[in-house]
């Protein structure tokens, strides 16, 4: 699971995981390989037992700036089409567990649609987000168009798609496309604790609640309601949910 581009680091006490982008000179931009990596990497910590959240981060410099461009200049509709990236972000997008984007520098493109694709964004003082694919003669390919107007509303989205210009941390706030904003030296003790309480609740409660956040953004109101509902009673399942309960009636 662990390669030169991909750092994985698993804290068992806190069964928390944390996995660093590490192409540097690149920028942490997404090739198919790279994404596929990225990909395997958190799938392979969906399925351990010993993990209950996870952090996604990148350099100092750039959480990604993007698809790799030079991997796209040349390309035709089929051999985009025949590159099928657009499995390995559904299988992101699969992944039951919470993932909490921590983002210094760049999340451009590609990058800041990996980072909305996460369930929970830190940003540093320093990151910087935007859909610059404008600006290279194409549009926004793995959410920009989509999630984006569901976090920040369709006139800012316009802005930021149809300009090309990128937003900072604190305007990134404003805007409610991140949670936080942070010192850089403190983004990722930040994540570390929130990932923690995350991860120190109830595992199945945990993930049937990302479920049904989820699916409010695929489903109209009443629908989701009765998918919640359902969700909702599956907790009544578990043994946390007889211990917490009591626990809190013998107090
Ligand atoms: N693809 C490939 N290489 C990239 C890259 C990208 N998206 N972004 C940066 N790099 C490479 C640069 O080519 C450069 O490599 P070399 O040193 O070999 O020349 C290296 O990373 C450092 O980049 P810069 O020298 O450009 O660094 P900078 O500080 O001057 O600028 C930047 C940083 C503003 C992020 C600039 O690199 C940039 O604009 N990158 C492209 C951002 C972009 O357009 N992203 C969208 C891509 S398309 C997409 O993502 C489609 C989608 O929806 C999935």
């Amino acid at each position: 699971m662990d390669s030169a581009n991909i750092l994985v680091s698993i804290n068992e006490s806190k069964k928390i995981a944390t996995v660093t982008l590490n192409k540097p000179k690149e920028l942490n931009a997404l090739s198919y390989s790279f994404l596929n990596e990225i990909f395997e990497a958190l799938d392979t910590l969906d399925k351990n037992e010993k993990v209950n959240c996870i952090i996604l981060t990148g350099t100092q410099r750039a959480f990604a700036a993007g698809a790799d461009i030079k991997a796209l200049v040349d390309q035709s509709p089929i051999g985009i089409w025949k590159m099928n990236m657009y499995d390995l972000w559904q299988g992101i997008k699969q992944i039951k567990k919470p993932i909490i984007a921590a983002v210094s520098g760049f999340a451009l493109g590609g990058g800041c649609e990996l980072a909305m694709i996460c369930d929970i964004i830190l940003a540093a003082e320093n990151a910087v987000f935007g859909q610059p694919e404008i600006k290279l003669g194409i549009m926004p390919g793995a959410g920009g168009t989509q999630r984006l107007p569901k976090l920040v509303g369709k006139h800012k989205t316009m802005e930021l798609v149809l300009t090309g210009n990128s937003i900072t941390a604190v305007e990134a706030l404003r805007i409610g496309l991140v949670n936080k904003v942070l010192p850089l030296e403190m983004l990722l003790h930040e994540a570390e604790t929130m990932a923690s309480t995350i991860a120190s609740h109830s595992t199945v409660a945990v993930q049937l609640a990302k479920e049904s956040v989820l699916k409010s953004f695929d489903m109209g109101l009443s629908d989701g309601l009765a998918f919640e509902r359902r969700n909702y009673m599956t907790c009544f399942d578990t043994s946390e949910q007889k211990e917490k309960m009591g626990a809190f009636l013998k107090r």
